[in-house]
C-alpha cells in the first residue's frame, strides 16, 4: 500500500526530530513494508516568516488531503510579539479545528530502561502501556454560557458549562472501542455520573454503544476521581481509558508523569472518517514543544516524534507489526544504555539527536 504523509516540522527542535522520522519512513519504504510519499509544509513561526500566516491555505489543503499529518512543534521567543491571530500556536489550533480532531490520544508507556526515572516504584510502571483517549472539542472548556457576572456588593460569579450531546459521546466512544480492538480489548470509561448530568448521559451513551456495536470489547466504568487514584496505585490494570475534555486533560498529565521525560511522549489527534476516502483524519505529534533552549544543538530527543510515527503506522494504516518493531527498537537502544541528554540521568555521557535516530534505525 502507498500512504501520503504531510510533514509539518515547525520551529525549534521540530525540524531536528522530524528528520529522524523521515529516516525511519524512508527505511520502511525501501524495505518494501509500505510506500510513503512525503511532502513538507510550513507551520508556526517559520510559516509566519515566509508568508505572514501561521499556516498557508495551500498547506491546509495538503493537510486535508493527506493520509496523515506528522507535526513537530511550533513557537519560540522570536515570535512572542507577532499579532495574536497569526501567532505560531494558531497554526496548530487551525489544523485541529479544520480537520475536526476531536479525539486526543495520549499513551503512557514506560520503557523498562527508564523505569527508575518515574515518580513511582519500578514494579508499578515497568512495561506500562496504556492509552488515554480525551474528548478534545467539547465539554466545559467550550460549553455556553461561559462568563463572569458582576453580582454587585463586590461579588462576582464565574460560570463555565459542561455540555455533551449524544453524537459527541458516541464518536469518541467509537474511537476508544476501535483502539481497544487493536490493543488489549479493554475500555474503561470515566465520568462523574454521581454528581453530573453530563456524566449520566456519558455513561448511558457509552453503555448503549458498547452493547450495540462493540460487545466483543471488555467495558468497565469508573468515576474519574477514583480512576485518578487507581492510575497512581496500579496503572497496569488499564488498557484504553476514554473520558471527557476536563478529566482527560488532568488524567493524561498525571499519566505522563508515570513514564518520565517529555522527550519520550507521543500523541495523536483523530477526527472523523471521510465518507469518500474511508480514511480517518489524523495528526501525530510529540507532547513536547519547540524547546528553544536546546534548538540547533543536536540535543533534542527524537523518541517522542519517532514514537508518534509508530502510532501513525498502527492507528492510521493498520501497520501494527512495523509499529511494534519501532517501539522494540527504541526499547533495545535504551536497554543498551544509549541516551540523549534529557534522559541521561546519572550516566556519564549522552548521544546526539542524529545518533539516537541512527541507533534506532540500526536496531
Ligand atoms: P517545551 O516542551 O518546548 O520544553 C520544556 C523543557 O523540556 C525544555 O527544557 C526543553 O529543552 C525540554 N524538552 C522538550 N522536548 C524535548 C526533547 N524532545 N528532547 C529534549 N528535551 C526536550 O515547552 P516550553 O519550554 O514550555 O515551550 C517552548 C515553546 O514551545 C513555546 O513557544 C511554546 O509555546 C511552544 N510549545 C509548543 C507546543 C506544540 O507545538 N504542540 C507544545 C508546548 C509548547
Ligand atoms: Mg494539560
Amino acid at each position: 500500500a502507498s500512504y501520503n504523509l504531510f510533514l509539518l516540522p515547525g520551529d525549534g527542535i521540530g525540524p531536528e526530530v522530524m528528520t529522524e522520522v523521515e529516516k525511519v519512513a524512508n527505511f520502511l519504504d525501501q524495505s518494501g513494508v509500505a510506500r510513503f510519499e512525503m511532502d513538507r509544509g510550513l507551520v508556526g513561526g517559520c510559516a509566519y516568516d515566509a508568508h505572514g500566516q501561521s499556516i498557508s491555505e495551500a498547506d491546509m489543503e495538503k493537510a486535508q488531503a493527506a493520509d496523515a499529518v506528522l507535526f513537530g512543534a511550533v513557537g519560540g521567543p522570536k515570535w512572542d510579539a507577532v499579532p495574536y491571530d497569526v501567532r505560531p500556536e494558531a497554526g496548530l489550533l487551525r489544523l485541529r479545528k479544520d480537520l475536526a480532531l476531536y479525539a486526543n490520544l495520549r499513551p503512557a508507556m514506560c520503557y523498562p530502561a527508564l523505569a527508575d526515572a518515574s515518580s513511582l516504584k519500578r514494579e508499578i510502571v515497568e512495561n506500562l502501556d496504556i492509552m488515554i483517549v480525551r474528548e478534545l472539542t467539547g465539554g466545559v472548556y467550550f460549553g455556553e454560557p461561559k462568563q463572569i457576572i458582576d453580582l454587585g456588593n463586590g461579588q462576582k460569579r464565574g460560570i463555565d458549562t459542561q455540555v455533551y450531546d449524544t453524537y459527541e459521546i458516541e464518536r469518541i466512544g467509537r474511537v476508544a472501542f476501535e483502539l481497544a480492538r487493536k490493543r488489549n480489548n479493554k475500555v474503561t470509561s470515566s465520568e462523574k455520573r454521581n454528581v453530573m448530568k453530563s456524566g449520566v448521559l456519558w455513561n448511558e451513551v457509552i453503555t448503549a454503544l458498547h452493547k450495540r456495536e462493540y460487545a466483543d470489547v471488555q467495558l468497565e466504568h469508573q468515576l474519574a476521581d477514583s480512576l485518578g487514584m487507581q492510575l497512581v496505585r496500579w496503572p497496569k490494570q488499564f488498557d484504553v481509558i476514554v473520558t471527557d475534555n476536563l478529566f482527560g486533560d488532568m488524567l493524561s498529565d498525571i499519566a505522563s508523569m508515570l513514564t518520565g521525560s517529555l522527550g519520550m511522549l507521543p500523541s495523536a489527534s483523530l477526527g472523523d472518517v471521510d465518507p469518500k476516502t474511508k480514511k480517518r483524519k489524523a495528526l501525530y505529534e510529540p507532547v513536547h514543544g519547540s524547546a528553544p533552549d536546546i534548538a540547533g544543538q543536536g540535543l533534542a530527543n527524537p523518541i517522542a516524534m519517532i514514537a508518534s510515527f509508530a502510532m501513525c503506522l498502527r492507528y492510521s494504516f493498520g501497520l501494527g507489526e512495523p509499529a511494534d518493531m519501532i517501539e522494540k527498537a527504541i526499547a533495545n537502544v535504551l536497554d543498551a544504555g544509549l541516551r540523549t541528554a534529557d534522559i541521561k540521568g546519572s550516566l556519564p555521557s549522552h548521544i546526539s539527536t542524529t545518533q539516537m535516530g541512527d541507533a534506532i534505525l540500526a536496531e
